[in-house]
């Protein structure tokens, strides 16, 4: 599964579309999007001309979406509005109580033996919300796509999950930006002359993490993907191990 991938939340329109072609023709090969986004289109437009054999298009079902025929609609309508003919990845977005589990995962199977989603995972589950899924499920959950940063470090999900062969995404790498500025991390940045957002990806994709971080700004975009050929130090891990709250 390709990391980074390209985040699109809270981004649509032309800045998306934008933003998607410019981290495309970076080299980014993961697009990370989701039904409550409303910018399946504007991530079409960027495909324009893309070779789709080549990207791994993520997308989340609503938790308005999660009864069996509400998916299957959903399914059908994301593969439209993106001009895809199959999604990568389809996640639940976030659990519902209200829709039994067994339900959505049974809808999700039925897009993966039509050929429309490749693989199935959910969003923001916890280790409680996994196993009760796991249980029921006739196609394993490949990935948790959870909030995971220094100061929501997920040790014990991280851990649950590499042990039952689920890939852990992380997303809002940054805090949704709440990051941006923090001393110990601006600290150790300007110790390897990178970007406190290298530090944090880097630091997460140590881990065996995928991440999602999102910009719309064609620097940081190529800053983000510049964190394979350099390693922490130890005692700098230990220190963003620190900032967990
Ligand atoms: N499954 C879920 O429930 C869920 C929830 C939230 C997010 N997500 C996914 O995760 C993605 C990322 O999370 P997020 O959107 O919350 O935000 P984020 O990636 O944690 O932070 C984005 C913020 O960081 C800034 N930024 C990005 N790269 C930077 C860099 N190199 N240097 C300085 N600032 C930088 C961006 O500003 P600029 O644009 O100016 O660079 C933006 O303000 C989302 O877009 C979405 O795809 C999933």
């Amino acid at each position: 599964m390709p990391s980074p991938s390209a985040g699109t939340w809270q981004s649509r329109g032309s800045t998306c579309t934008k933003a998607v072609r410019t981290a495309l023709k970076l080299g980014y090969d993961h697009v990370d999007t989701a039904d409550v986004y409303g910018n399946h289109q504007a991530i079409r437009q960027a495909l324009q001309g893309v070779d789709r054999d080549k990207i791994f298009i993520t997308s989340k079902v609503r938790r308005g979406d999660l009864h069996h025929d509400d998916l299957l609609k959903m399914g059908d309508r994301a593969l439209s509005e993106l001009g895809i003919d199959h999604l990568d990845l389809l996640l639940i977005h976030w659990p519902n109580r209200q829709v039994p589990v067994a339900e959505t995962l049974t809808a999700m199977a039925e897009l993966v033996h039509q050929g429309k989603v490749r693989s199935i995972g959910v969003s923001n589950f916890t280790i409680r919300d996994l196993r009760e899924a796991q249980q029921v499920t006739r196609v394993p959950i490949s990935v948790n796509q959870v909030r995971f940063h220094p100061y929501n470090n997920q040790r014990d999900l991280l851990d649950y999950c590499n042990d039952h062969g689920i890939v852990v995404t992380a997303y809002s790498p940054f805090g949704n930006g709440s990051l941006v500025g923090d001393r110990k991390l601006m600290r150790i940045a300007s110790r390897y002359d990178r970007s406190f957002a290298q530090i944090v990806l880097r630091w997460l994709v140590s881990k065996g993490v995928v991440v999602i971080p999102k910009s719309t700004n064609p620097n940081h975009l190529a800053d983000n993907m510049d964190i394979f050929d350099w390693e922490l130090e130890p005692g700098d891990t230990e220190a963003i191990e620190a900032l967990d709250r």
